[in-house]
């Protein structure tokens, strides 16, 4: 089946504007792992959505605002993450766990605000949503419910297993000159395993050769263990049938240190969750979890963003930050194995290049593009 998308959709500024208000200002998009802002005051800063936020443990709340003082426009927090009250750096303002300014230095003699004028000076908030260990910001004024976007059945399971994280995770970013999208695609597609990935990720899955289409669970099945559509309702396109997760037997080397912690799950699993529009969140074995996100940079460029921790501590592991550098290398490693071929194809597209051509494997791929059309507002078939 020949695919929906055209090359413009990878290669144009247009329809990335387009994308940035209509998927990414309107969709839940992961932020943060709450570990990261567990102490009082943590903070962490992203761009999301062509937007600056500044996520911040509020008294043990966690919330988002916009990162841009009210006064001059300055960032209030210039790194990725820290440990901070929200005062601004550039002339002292302080601002209250709403986001309200709290103090302004000298303010009578050198701003004289009518009371109108200071009611209005705030930061600019944005809905936040915790599902266990993950964070989730919305940019919309008026967002739209959070189990539209994840059926609770995905939510639950995403809650148990993120609340086996443990308190320590490791962040790093890696740019990449490629449309986002075509990373989100190529997750889905588990049948570039063997010839991308074959001395790295596959030796480490139970089936050695990809599933034929008989094999592969039908659509119906896959949205039962999700429990997406057997929610009353919903059908294969809706938002939420787009996100899911899967598991598959892997080989997972056994280490001293998985004695010491508190494992997810049932065994030597590959977890694999699908969070629409750009997240791949997966699990080794239920002992080391990994996220992944592709977050839009320009048509062309992406910044695939990981986010990494273990399973929780049961007895204390003084090598730990050792251990998760060398998980995040490995990881980073096989996504580096993909970035090359994903540039190449990117490099090769053009205005009048051929669509792709799915075959029945690619089932999910056709399901996101129809999706991503009908919020693009381009679902003319
Ligand atoms: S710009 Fe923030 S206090 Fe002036
Ligand atoms: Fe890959």
């Amino acid at each position: 089946m020949e695919s929906r998308l055209l090359p413009k959709h990878y290669l144009d500024a247009e329809v990335f504007k387009r994308e940035q208000h209509l998927i990414f200002r309107r969709l839940w998009l992961f932020a943060a792992f709450r570990i990261t802002l567990a102490a009082p005051n943590a903070f962490a800063t992203r761009e999301l959505g062509g937007l600056p936020v500044l996520l911040q443990n509020c008294d043990g709340e966690i919330r988002a605002f916009e990162n841009v003082c009210p006064h001059r426009q300055m960032p209030l927090q210039k790194e990725s993450f820290g440990h901070a009250r929200m005062l601004c750096p550039y002339h002292g303002w302080v601002f209250d766990n709403f986001g309200k300014v709290k103090s302004i230095p000298h303010e009578e003699g050198l701003y004289a605000y009518s009371v109108e004028e200071r009611a209005q000076l705030c930061l600019k908030q944005y809905s936040v949503q915790e599902l266990g260990n993950l964070v989730f910001v919305n940019l919309d004024s008026d967002p739209l419910p959070f189990e539209e976007q994840f059926s609770l059945g995905l939510q639950e399971k995403l809650r148990v297993i993120s609340g086996h994280f443990g308190a320590q995770a490791i962040h790093t970013v890696l740019p990449a000159r490629y449309n986002w999208k075509l990373n989100y695609e190529n997750v889905l597609d588990y049948n570039h395993v063997p010839y991308i990935h074959p001395k790295t990720f596959q030796p480490l899955l139970r089936k050695q050769v990809a599933p034929t289409v008989q094999e592969l669970p039908t659509s119906a099945s896959l949205e039962d263990l999700n429990g997406s559509t057997s929610e009353p309702g919903r059908s294969r396109h809706d938002l939420a049938a787009l996100s899911f997760w899967s598991r598959s037997p892997i080989h997972v080397e056994q280490w001293p240190w998985h004695e010491f912690v508190d494992r997810y799950g049932e065994g030597d699993y590959y977890y694999n969750f699908f969070l629409y529009p750009n997240v791949n969140f997966i699990s080794l074995g239920g002992l080391t979890f990994l996220l992944q996100q592709f977050h839009p940079i320009a048509p062309d460029v992406t910044e695939v963003r990981f986010t990494l921790c273990a399973a929780k501590e049961t007895k204390r592991l003084p090598g730990l930050p050792a251990i998760l550098w060398g998980h995040l290398k490995g990881e980073v490693a096989v996504l580096r194995e993909d970035v090359g071929y994903l540039e190449a194809l990117q490099a090769g597209l053009h205005p009048d290049a051929p669509r792709a051509n799915h075959g029945r494997y690619e089932s999910r791929l056709i399901d996101v593009a129809a999706t991503y059309l009908r919020l693009m507002s381009e679902d003319v078939a």
